[in-house]
């Protein structure tokens, strides 16, 4: 049972490509599994000319026959939501309780976690903000751990009870809101009104997902968890405080989606080529130069969510090769390969110095000290992007991926030289639905 369900996890700083491999693997499953974060996560899918960008809703729903869930370890904004639905439907995707469960469980995010994320972030000096996406992530999952001012997707099913609980519990924000911050008082009213038009649209898809995983489980049904951010940005093992505040390595799969850990399957951990990331925190091989401008004009890196400029590095093989640990990955998939053609040399971090000692263990204490120890291979200048077959790679993109097997201690099985859903190698790869 277990072995032919497939995690993808990112082992960066987000945006590696997830929605494209996503998308490759979920033609193949019965259910696609989102188990952590929230709309915080913008997941790429083109398909022919058209391109969609999905941030609560699985990228399952872009294919025929796949069951999506959102499971009890997402923060799901039911605007956003309603939203994304909307849009998506409006171009010709098809979304209805039928291939959309949201688990009742899940926590709700509510408008004063989105207020509640900017007046944090606006409060906080230069050099402690978070840089976070806005969407309420962090006071979302806070109030869930707090638990007396939390509000769950279950909620919505019964009228009364969400009203009285937006009622009180938004009363106590706003006064909370007006007493640190000297904030506008909060409409409750207002948002009674929008979330009990919001269940009505919503409720026939809300239930126990984790009741209908754990019989998928049993019945040998073939599952694709679709990982949200990236490894470093993980709540206890990337780069605090500058996280996201979920468990987002495979770790969180069962916590999130209510099934035990031997359901995790084969987990494939999807890499760039490079390195990018969003908001502030430490980014050893940063390149904040005319480097870090190639790689951002040539891969687009623009946040799908906020639409910030990506900082952008050289790989780091020390960093991966912690995030591939933790998350057991099986197998690496190596995406946008392509945007490296055209450097004379591509540099690769081997090792950190830290105040004079030289390591190749990443402590995500340590980061904001580490300095790169870097091994340099040549690169090439011919186009890759129709690339088909390993072989087909010039000579210096082979010994890349080579070395990045090598460093990384895991076999590269899948490489993506281009955003369509054609300009993939799969090599050698020995996961379900990718061989
Ligand atoms: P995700 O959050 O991990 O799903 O990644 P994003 O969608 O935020 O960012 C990845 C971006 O890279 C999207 O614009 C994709 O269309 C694009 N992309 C994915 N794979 C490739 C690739 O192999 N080459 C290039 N050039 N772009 C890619
Ligand atoms: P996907 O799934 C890249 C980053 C934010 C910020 C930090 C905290 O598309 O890879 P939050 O709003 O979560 O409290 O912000 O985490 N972040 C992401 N960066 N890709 C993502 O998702 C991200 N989700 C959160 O930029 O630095
Ligand atoms: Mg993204």
């Amino acid at each position: 049972m277990a072995p032919s369900n497939v995690a993808v996890i990112g082992l960066q700083w987000g945006d590696e490509g997830k929605g494209k491999i996503v998308d490759a693997l979920a033609r193949r499953s019965k259910y696609v599994v989102r188990f952590c974060g929230g709309a915080n996560a913008g997941h790429t899918v083109l398909i022919g000319q058209d391109k969609f960008i999905l941030h609560l809703i699985p990228c399952g729903v872009l294919s025929e026959r796949v069951t999506n869930i959102i499971g009890n370890g997402v923060v799901f904004d039911p605007v956003g939501a309603s939203e994304e639905i909307s849009e998506l439907t409006s171009r010709g995707v098809h979304i209805g309780p039928d291939n959309l469960k949201i688990s009742a469980n899940a926590h709700m995010v509510m408008p004063w976690h989105k207020q509640a994320d900017v007046l944090i972030e606006q409060s906080l000096s230069e050099g402690s903000k978070i840089g976070t996406t806005a969407r309420g992530i962090g006071p979302c999952y806070a109030d869930k751990a707090n638990r007396s001012s939390a509000l769950r997707v279950g909620d919505l099913l019964d009228t009364k009870r969400l009203t009285e609980r937006i009622r009180q519990v938004g009363a106590a924000k706003s006064r909370a809101f007006q007493a640190l911050y000297d904030a506008e008082p909060i409409d409750v009213e207002a948002i009674v009104s929008s979330y009990t038009e919001l269940a009505g649209k919503l409720s026939d898809m809300v239930c126990n997902t984790g009741a209908i995983l754990r019989r998928a489980v049993r019945d040998g049904e073939r599952m694709l968890f679709e990982g949200g951010q990236g490894s470093m940005l993980d709540i206890d093992h990337g780069t605090y405080p500058f996280v996201t505040s979920s468990p987002v390595t495979a770790c969180g799969i069962p916590t999130g989606a209510g099934i035990p850990p031997s359901a995790v399957g084969q987990v494939v951990g999807l890499i760039k080529a490079y390195t990018t990331r969003v908001g502030a925190g430490p980014f050893p091989t940063e390149q904040d130069n005319e480097t870090g401008e190639y790689l951002r004009e040539r891969g687009k890196e623009y946040g799908a969510t906020t639409g910030r400029p990506r900082r952008c590095g050289w790989f780091d093989a020390v960093a991966v090769r912690y995030a591939a640990d933790i998350s057991g990955v099986a197998e690496l998939a190596l995406s946008l390969l392509d945007v490296l053609t055209g450097l004379d040399e591509i540099k690769v971090c081997t090792a950190y110095r830290i105040g004079g000692r030289k390591t190749d263990e990443f402590d995500p204490a340590e980061m904001s000290a580490a300095e790169c120890e870097y091994e340099s291979l040549p690169g090439w200048s011919e186009d890759i992007c129709q690339c088909k077959r390993f072989e087909d790679l010039p000579e210096p993109a082979r010994n890349y991926v080579n070395r990045i097997e090598s460093m990384v201690g895991r076999r590269v099985g899948f490489i993506s030289v281009g955003p369509e859903r054609e300009q993939t190698i799969v090599h050698n790869s020995r996961i379900e639905g990718l061989k």
